[in-house]
């Protein structure tokens, strides 16, 4: 029954901070810079005390993991055995250059495995959700990861951590992969790149520098979508890992075996 009520407030509040954050998209913005190529808008904070508020009011007793909050546990009762993660913006460069493609992205843990992931994507309005166990879906339908088998057929995404360093090791991920396969994509949003290959749109997707709050909904969206999840030494992904390799599962080896090499 609570798992239920988790995923409904999930939803809910995905949908409500995101109507926040479209409904601010044609207005200027107030950005802060908040650090080495990472900003945040009125919009990410205004999203956020939505999404608080009302995981708040429903689970006193769950802890909260927010990006803008700090990142830090932001309210905590040991023992409660649930972590809701919250990241109420994901995209906001996008966001602030106007690039229509951003979402509100809450996963759940219980007990630290991932129990619920909620991605909402407010411009379209497109909703993927995910529960262990449950399969995954867009708004309402069943979703399963494309079908690709091959690399040199597959759209692979990928997006650009912030410091220099991890720039500098994607350029060479990069060098590896592009010749190599169909074609490449940056979104700007990891949460959305994660749905999307669970919707089967890319067929695979990397990030070198992944914070628990970009991954948390989307890698459990593509687990229970049918692919596969590994860090880049093709360990099991979990939460809070940096590295992560999301796939269809069919390219996964060639693609993990092409951009180690
Ligand atoms: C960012 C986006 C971007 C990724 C960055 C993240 P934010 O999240 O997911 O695609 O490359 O590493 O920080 O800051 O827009 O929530
Ligand atoms: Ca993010
Ligand atoms: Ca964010």
């Amino acid at each position: 029954m609570e798992r239920k009520q988790i995923l409904q407030t999930a939803v809910e509040a995905a949908r409500r901070a995101g109507q926040v954050i479209a409904e601010r998209y044609p207005a200027g913005r107030n950005v802060t810079v908040k650090g080495y190529r990472d900003i945040v808008t009125d919009a990410d904070t205004a999203a956020e005390a939505i999404v608080l508020d009302l995981i708040r009011a429903r689970f006193p007793h769950h802890t909260i993991i927010s990006e803008e909050a700090g990142g830090s546990a932001v309210s905590s009762k040991p023992g409660s055995g649930y972590t809701w993660i919250v990241d109420p913006l994901d995209g906001t460069t996008n966001y602030a250059h106007r690039v229509p493609v951003f979402a509100v992205s809450i996963g759940v843990l219980e007990g630290g495995k991932p129990l619920i992931g909620v991605i909402h994507d407010p411009l379209r309005g497109q909703t993927f959700v995910a529960e262990r166990g449950g399969g995954a879906r867009l708004d309402g339908a069943p979703m399963h990861v494309s079908h690709v088998a091959r690399l040199d057929h597959a759209l692979v995404s990928l997006d650009w951590g912030h410091s220099d360093e991890v720039r500098g090791r994607t350029l060479a991920c990069l060098h590896q992969v592009a010749p190599r396969c169909g074609t490449m994509r940056a979104l700007g949003s990891a949460a959305l790149a994660l749905a999307y290959v669970a919707a089967g749109w890319l067929d695979g997707y990397f990030h070198l520098a992944l914070k628990p709050w970009d991954s948390a909904a989307g890698m459990l969206l593509v687990a229970e979508a049918g692919g596969r999840c590994t860090t880049l030494e093709g360990e099991p992904y979990r939460v809070g890992l940096p590295t992560c390799l999301a796939t269809n599962g069919l390219i996964h080896g060639e693609l993990l075996g092409v951009m180690c090499a």
